[in-house]
């Protein structure tokens, strides 16, 4: 499937409940080259409103953080989230809502063809890692999945709520940066 077809098949897409309380569909955003993939779990409000992923309060704090090791999402990475559509309050997406929407993601995935795939929380990380993954104990941690470098950290909201979890974020992203540098050496 092509991007543009893509794009416009998500963009009218009724294959949950969680259409009927979108204003826009939350797509993705970045350079669709890139080498790095980032993939948070669902809009919140801001991100319904605006159509775009991470543009809330947690969105500054993770362009921050991308600033940290040469990434912008203008330039050289790609974000994108499990579910397109918000779920109402900002609850977890359901099971049923993301078997819905992953089409999409897969399909996004395989257009790009990152090298990296950095799971944004625990809700990407059990979609896309591992169905049992335990992010306080594993976050950071690298595994080789289908040919791409894969692993997860802590979501920036969290990381909003709870400040301690900061430094290991920052060891984290230091890792995302070498990791980054290794794959790029080896061409
Ligand atoms: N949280 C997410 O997981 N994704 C967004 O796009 C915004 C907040």
């Amino acid at each position: 499937m092509d991007w543009n077809t893509l794009e416009q098949t998500c963009k009218s897409c009724t294959g949950c409940g969680l259409c009927e309380g979108r204003h826009n569909v939350v797509f993705g955003v970045g350079n669709r080259e890139a080498d790095v993939m980032f993939i948070g779990e669902g809009p919140g409000e801001q991100e319904d409103i605006r159509g775009e992923p991470f543009v809330g309060a947690a969105g500054k704090l993770l362009d921050d953080m991308l600033r940290i090791i040469d990434l912008d999402r203008t330039q050289n990475c790609y974000i994108a989230n499990i579910v397109k559509c918000r779920p109402p309050h900002n609850r977890d997406p359901l099971e049923t809502e993301q078997d819905a929407c992953i089409g999409y993601l897969r399909n996004q995935i395989a257009l790009i063809k990152p090298k990296i795939i950095i799971c944004l929380g625990r809700i990407a990380a059990m979609r896309i890692i591992r169905e049992d993954y335990r992010i306080t104990r594993e976050h950071g941690q690298w595994v080789e999945k289908d040919g791409i470098w894969m692993t997860a950290i802590y979501h920036p909201s969290a990381l909003l709520r709870d400040v301690t979890k900061r430094p290991e974020t920052f060891d984290d992203l230091l890792s995302i940066r070498e990791k980054i540098k290794e794959l790029n050496a080896q061409i």
